[in-house]
């Protein structure tokens, strides 16, 4: 298990060009097993989790190259409709692949699907949906073999606004005869991204970023170029990071949108924003206090996947302010590591509570999860002293060139095998 040694208290500025989003490129590479012929995907990360997928989609006979941030997938020659468990293990988003693999062969045999461990994460919204199009679900002995000898147009109401059960549903009812409606649908906007993927390769989906998807199913559809949407949260982290640390920065391909609320949280606390297009700029005065009540919600409500960063930001300087997590139940492991580091944070229910600014003091820390780690190299960055973060493996599912970008920000993070 990796480790980053960092030394903090170096003011970070500079220029971050956002990477294409993590929870965008999964669910379209799930999708690409429904296409014929070859698709390009341009700005796909370079992360751990796509590694992943891109074996699990080698294993089902699909015809994988990569170059850099562009990665070819022809799943004209998908032989395999079984996903090999130790594939399955490694990250949530293979879930997506039994709707795509319903769509493809008819049938589809997954696990329990892995993942941080940041909640219970089941996935009875997906399998459920699923049946109304009808398919039989049969779960044994932690595998779940799902069968539809053919897919049925059907109206979907989720209990929930699931992102995953959507992208899933939307994936099988592109082989379902008729139309699917899929209501209280999630809104984000790595949806949409799927959405045009899929109707660039000849799909006619529509209504992704609203709470009702409709989509025709029946239609063949033949790979195509796509370049993935900027990753909104790795933009997120990276604005949180150099502002914990007094700098500025440059985010460069984000539509803006994407981030409004953290943006709307910043300039209310006194930081400057400013923005263009595909551009958002921020720097600090370095007098800023916060005192924010905070509470995450489905999108555009404020993202549960930067609530770690911001808490780790507000240690020195959000006296007062509270975050309340309302997505999953135990995204909060990342707290007893910012306190070994001096945080004067405490949990109440459902909410972190910063209970003083203190400035941070480097320790030795570890990682539990992708978004708790990021934490942890923000608090490692903006404290006095070395800190040294172990199980990099959870930070590299969702942030590529880490050390690289943060150094071209001034920051002193180095990677070593142990
Ligand atoms: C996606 O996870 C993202 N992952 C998560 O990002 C993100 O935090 C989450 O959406 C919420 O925005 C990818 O897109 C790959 P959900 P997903 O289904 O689809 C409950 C990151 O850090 N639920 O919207 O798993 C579930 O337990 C990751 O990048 C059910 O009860 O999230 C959770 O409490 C973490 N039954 C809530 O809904 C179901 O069938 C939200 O889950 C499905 C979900």
């Amino acid at each position: 298990m990796g480790s980053y040694h960092i030394k903090g208290g170096r003011k970070l500025s500079g220029e971050v060009t956002v990477s294409g989003a993590k929870n965008s490129v999964l669910p379209i590479l799930a999708a690409s097993v429904i296409t014929k012929g070859e698709n390009i995907f341009r700005r796909c990360p370079e992360i751990s989790d796509v590694d992943s997928m891109t074996r699990i989609l080698d294993a089902l006979g699909c015809h994988i190259t990569r170059e850099g941030s562009v990665l070819s997938v022809d799943a004209s020659f998908l032989s395999e409709c079984r996903i090999p468990d130790e594939l399955m293990k490694e990250m949530r988003s293979s879930v997506f692949l039994a709707g795509s693999l319903l769509a493809r062969c008819g049938e589809a045999v997954i696990t329990s699907p892995g993942g941080c461990d940041i909640g219970r994460r089941p996935i009875d919204l997906h399998l459920r949906g699923l049946m109304k199009m009808g398919a039989e679900v049969f779960c044994r002995e932690g595998y779940i073999e799902l069968r539809a000898r053919s897919l049925r147009g059907a109206d979907i109401r989720l209990d929930y606004p699931s992102v995953g059960a959507t992208e899933n549903l939307m994936l099988a009812a592109l082989a379902a005869k008729g139309i699917t409606r899929i209501r209280n649908s999630a809104r984000e906007p790595e949806i949409e991204d799927l959405q045009k993927y899929i109707n660039r390769c000849g799909g006619k989906v529509r209504g992704a970023g609203t709470d009702t998807i409709e989509i025709e199913g029946g239609r063949s559809l033949t790979g195509c170029e796509h370049s993935i949407t900027g990753d909104r949260i790795e933009a997120g982290t990276y604005l949180l990071m150099t502002l914990a640390t007094g700098g500025d920065v440059l985010l460069k391909g984000l539509e803006r949108s994407t981030l409004d609320p953290l943006v709307s949280l910043l300039e209310e606390g006194g930081y400057h924003v400013g923005y263009s297009r595909d551009e958002i700029w921020a720097a600090a005065k370095g007098d800023e206090r916060m005192r924010c009540s905070v509470a995450t919600a489905p999108y555009p409500g404020f993202s549960t996947d930067l609530q770690p960063q911001l808490a780790a930001f507000l240690t020195s300087v959000g006296k007062g302010s509270s975050i309340e997590e309302n997505i999953f139940e135990n995204r909060f492991g990342y707290t007893k590591e910012l306190k070994k580091m001096g945080a004067d944070i405490e949990i109440s229910e459902k909410k972190v509570i910063i209970k003083n600014n203190n400035i941070l003091c480097g320790a030795d820390v570890r990682a539990g999860d992708l978004r708790g780690g990021a934490a942890l190299v923000i608090a490692g960055l903006m404290a006095e002293g070395d800190t040294v973060i172990r199980n990099t493996k959870y930070i590299k599912r969702g942030y590529g060139k880490l050390e690289d970008k943060i150094r071209l920000l001034g920051g002193d993070i180095r990677e070593y095998e142990k």
